[in-house]
């Protein structure tokens, strides 16, 4: 197993001379090994770790200087949307956002301004699909920058430096480490004067990642692959359950035909994940309470993607940091209830949601 090199420093031949690592937040043999397999994961030349998905996110808005304009998806991760208009907008930088499941929508944003496109899909929590060939090849012609948050499909559903993206960052936390037991991010790239300035970036912020930690997502990584066909297949049957169910007024869920992404979804991912969002008919803060203080095996807590079922309120937890009137115009309303379906026995999953479903 790769070793986990619990060391701070590297002991050097003579001043200056080294054997390939100097002092840990530069490198750490576990880090660089982790990073190979990030890079191979994505079909990717480079990947860059880091301490958490939000520092992964953090270092490619570095890559930016005041004055330069960035056009996001209006529906994202919470903390990625908290990150853009509360650390970085009051610093100069200027973000447009859109709805990233009409392409169209954003030739208008462009100027000679624009540096970077962020987009994440599926979007976390209501699952809309950006057509990431069609919003690359616009990047393209307008010589920006994209950036996409592959955290909910993983590499092993979608890979979008294959698709024309110029840089993927994954929340590592999530899928990828698998189990809820680290806080993780990553960046994977193919272009080698990108990679110096993001490596830069990382070293002289220093948001890396523990050697432990990297050991750890590195033992996550040999099971992606089958913990990805579990999440698949139980998410399709409780997708398929709460759709038909008569307490739930719409589910979000890519897998569906009448989901509005689903033909590009089909197009560009292998298979459509755990992940889901419903809306209660009764969208009462009690009827939400009940429901999500019910569940025995889907765990009421904020993250996703590991291997135990879990369940999020948006509105109060993960998005409560996006304005109630932004999330109300997206679709993240109060009565919103996201899924990560995990890889338990399906019909316990299904029984657990039966009884919640009950007390509604
Ligand atoms: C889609 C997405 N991107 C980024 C992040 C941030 O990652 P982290 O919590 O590892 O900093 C999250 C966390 O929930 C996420 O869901």
């Amino acid at each position: 197993m790769t070793p986990i090199y619990q060391t701070s420093t590297f002991v050097q031949e003579a001043p200056a001379t080294h054997k390939g690592y100097e002092y840990a937040r530069s490198q750490n043999p576990t880090r660089t090994a982790l990073e190979a397999c990030l890079a191979s994961s994505e079909n990717a030349k480079f990947g860059l770790s880091f301490s958490s998905g939000v520092a992964a996110t953090d270092a490619i808005i570095k890559l930016l200087v005041p004055g330069d304009e960035v056009i996001a998806a209006e529906d994202m991760y919470g903390g990625t949307y908290r990150l853009f208009t509360k650390i970085y907008e009051p610093m100069g930088i200027r973000f447009h956002f859109v709805n990233m499941a009409d392409p169209d929508a954003l030739r208008p944003l462009f100027n000679d301004k624009t540096k970077l496109v962020w987009t994440e899909t599926p979007t976390n929590p209501l699952m809309s699909i950006t057509d990431i060939a069609r919003v690359a090849s616009i990047c393209k012609e307008k010589n920006v920058m994209l950036a996409v948050d592959n955290t909910f499909a993983t590499p092993w559903v979608q890979n979008p430096l294959d698709l024309g993206a110029d840089l993927v960052m994954h929340s590592a936390t999530k899928y990828l480490g698998g189990h809820s037991d680290v806080i993780q991010g990553c960046i994977m790239l193919n272009d080698p004067q990108l990679r110096d300035r993001l490596y830069f970036i990382q070293k002289s912020c220093g948001a890396v990642p523990g050697p432990m930690d990297c050991f750890l997502v590195l033992r996550g990584l040999k099971t992606l692959h089958v913990r990805m066909k579990a999440h698949a297949e139980n998410g399709e049957k409780i997708a398929h359950y709460l759709r038909n169910h008569p307490k739930i007024e719409k589910i979000y869920w890519p897998g569906f035909e009448d989901h509005p992404g689903h033909d590009i979804a089909k197009k560009q991912m292998r298979g459509f994940g755990g992940m889901m969002s419903i809306v209660l008919k009764e969208g009462t803060k009690e009827a939400i309470a009940r429901m999500m203080t019910n569940t025995k095996l889907f765990a009421l807590a904020e993250s996703l993607g590991g291997v135990e079922s879990l369940i999020n309120h948006p509105a109060s937890m993960t998005h409560a940091s996006i304005p109630k009137a932004e999330r109300d115009k997206i679709g993240v309303v109060e009565g919103l209830i996201r899924l990560s379906v995990g890889i338990e026995d399906v019909d316990d999953l299904l029984e657990d949601l039966k009884i919640a479903l009950e007390k509604v």
